[in-house]
């Protein structure tokens, strides 16, 4: 029914092949090696397998990449020794420690113990702030390829109503402080919306653009939106489906076959949001390299 080359649809597996090409082009042409340090801690299952596709990433781009996996048991004090080690390696331009970690880690004093200057998440402070105020700075991945999405698919951004649904640190916030800059690839009327909102329907039916990110399987119903509206999805739920051979399958935050009919554009799940995180990692990684290199992103 709905095809990939259909032109309704965000193909971000098209899109950031492109991003992945022109990534490659640039290290043909500059001879530079980036290097990425990834921390993992504990055995949550989606991690180890973002942290593998990350590594695979690396490998098929030629980037300088360590993995230092620790055990559910580590203490803080190991994972600051990890990333204090990594801050003073020369060959290290990026580093990312998977996110959740175990609960007796203070994950904010981890993500400040990283030099702002490799922090390709764009989670320091620094960079957070920096973004807000709309300088040169590392924006989180998965917002940074939400933007890129909507660039390269000529949605018209400028004056338009978005709406974020979610308020996440990795997500939500990040994602409409990028939308709401003055440039011509974003200038929005940005609302976020949340758990504490009293009425999220009244929100979005005035979106032209949606981005639902709240970990809610299939809560973007079609009567929650506009005709004619663009929808993209965040979410990865994993919901039970007995007729399916696995027991479950992969849904995002939003009702994918009933806002197609009156979406204008919109992103599927699996293939939309989900391989530009680790694209725009690899940019993030490279224009920190370059930085080191030639003291300059371009
Ligand atoms: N966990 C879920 N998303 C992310 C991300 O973008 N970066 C890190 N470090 N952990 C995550």
């Amino acid at each position: 029914m709905t095809d990939l080359k259909d032109s309704k649809i965000i193909d971000g597996n098209r899109i950031s092949s492109s991003v992945i090409d022109e990534i490659k082009n640039q290290i043909e042409t500059t001879k530079v090696t980036p290097g990425l340090a990834l921390i993992l801690v504990g055995n949550n299952p989606a991690s180890e397998i973002y942290v593998k596709r990350k590594e695979m990433k690396c490998k098929e781009l030629g980037y300088h990449s360590v993995t230092e996996r620790l055990p559910e048991t580590a203490e803080e004090s190991q994972v600051l020794e990890l990333i204090h080690k990594f801050n003073s390696s020369s060959e290290i331009h990026g580093i990312l420690v998977q996110l959740p970690l175990p609960r007796h880690i203070n994950e904010m004093k981890i993500i400040e113990a990283v030099d702002y200057r490799k922090d390709v998440d764009g989670f320091h402070p620094v960079n957070v702030g920096r973004l807000v105020i709309g300088q040169k700075c590392f924006i989180p991945c998965t917002p940074y390829g939400i933007y890129e999405m909507l660039k390269r698919s000529s949605v018209e951004t400028s004056g338009r109503n978005l709406v974020v649904i979610g308020r996440s640190n990795i997500v939500g916030k990040p994602v409409a402080n990028i939308m709401l800059q003055k440039e011509k690839h974003a200038d929005c009327t940005v609302t976020i919306c949340h758990s504490a909102t009293a009425n999220i329907r009244e929100h979005t039916l005035k979106a032209d653009i949606i981005i639902a990110a709240i970990g809610k399987p299939e809560f973007l119903k079609a009567d929650m939106i506009k005709e004619g509206a663009v929808i993209i999805d965040v979410g990865i739920n994993k919901v039970e489906d007995s007729s399916s051979p696995k027991g479950y399958r992969i849904c995002g935050d939003v009702d994918f076959r009933a806002c197609y009919a009156k979406a204008s554009k919109i992103t599927p799940v699996p293939g939309g949001v989900g391989p530009m995180t680790i694209a725009m990692l690899m940019k993030n990684t490279l224009d920190s390299a370059m930085k080191r290199v030639y003291g300059k992103n371009h």
